[in-house]
């Protein structure tokens, strides 16, 4: 026991005694209430939001060496959790189960770079978009592949149910042998760098993130202006309107007072708007 929890027993260990000298003596009297301790009552304990994601995602969200996962959603939504004064905490959860625990009520909240599309939005609710992305192809340096098109008849890497999953879906048909799905990004590059798949299909953030950082991979980018514009939210139960009017309020505040951009800026290098300027000048000239 620590010395204040020691001093308490004792506080309420003689309040108990004393009760029982009072009742000993008024035999009739109904015991006395006991006297209110000297302490604030604690609070009701405050609901702590779960919010998953699948944490192989980097920069958005991704494991460090503590096992703690970090990254760029991972912050947008601690500083919207900040301003809408609610606690999160984040669990590592695979892409392919993600949509089904939010929908049991096993996550509050998806934050994993979830692009909203029509279809996702018949079962469950998106915030505001808080992040614009596109399909992006990753290529060895020296293949010959120079746009989406040429992919029709090639070995293409995606992750399970994902948008790339269903670009390169439409582009072979659904059943395809050519589409080798696997149940993580890092995964599927991993198989293009061992020569299993002749391409990539995923988020540029991502694609560009890893060819960055596997400079030994020998990889390059291919871009594509028929990839139609995504944008990622953070993903609700349906119906959960009350927390979602948080969220909502959160995101609008993080993006009025600068931090949003600032988190951008730690991620991406740039803030926002010269980054998309950036991003449309080099998709035109493809
Ligand atoms: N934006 C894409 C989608 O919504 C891919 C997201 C994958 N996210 C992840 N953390 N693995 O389908």
């Amino acid at each position: 026991m620590t010395q204040l929890t020691t001093r308490r027993f004792l506080q309420i260990a003689g309040l108990t005694a004393a009760g029982f000298l009072l009742c000993a003596c008024g035999k009739q009297e109904p015991p006395a209430a006991p006297a209110p301790v000297a302490s604030a009552p604690a609070p009701a304990p405050a609901k702590v939001y779960v919010v998953g994601t699948d944490a192989a995602y980097a920069p958005f969200e991704s494991q460090n060496e503590k096992g703690e996962i970090v990254g760029f959603d991972i912050e947008v939504v601690q500083a919207v959790a900040a301003k809408a004064g609610i606690e999160v905490k984040f669990v590592n959860t695979p892409w392919e189960g993600i949509f089904n625990a939010l929908g049991q009520g096993d996550r509050d909240l998806v934050v994993s770079a979830v692009t909203i599309t029509p279809e996702r939005g018949q079962t469950m609710d998106f915030s505001e978009p808080y992040f614009d992305a596109q399909q992006l192809i990753a290529v060895k340096a020296s293949s010959k592949i120079t746009k989406f098109a040429d992919l029709k008849k090639r070995k293409v890497g995606v992750q399970t149910g994902t948008t790339g999953d269903e670009a390169v879906s439409k582009l072979q048909g659904k059943t395809s042998a050519n589409i080798k799905r696997f149940e993580s990004t890092p995964l599927a590059l991993k198989e293009l760098e061992s020569g299993g798949v002749d391409a990539v299909v995923a988020d540029n953030g991502v694609v560009i993130h890893y060819v960055a950082n596997n400079p030994g991979g020998k990889f390059k980018t291919v871009a594509d202006k028929d990839f139609v514009p995504e944008q990622y939210g953070i993903a609700l139960k349906k119906g959960n309107a009350d927390l979602l009017a948080k969220v909502n309020k959160g995101l609008a505040d993080i993006k009025a007072d600068g931090s949003y951009d600032a988190i951008f800026t730690k991620y991406f290098g740039a803030p926002p708007a010269q980054a998309a300027a950036a991003a449309a000048a080099s998709a035109a000239s493809k």
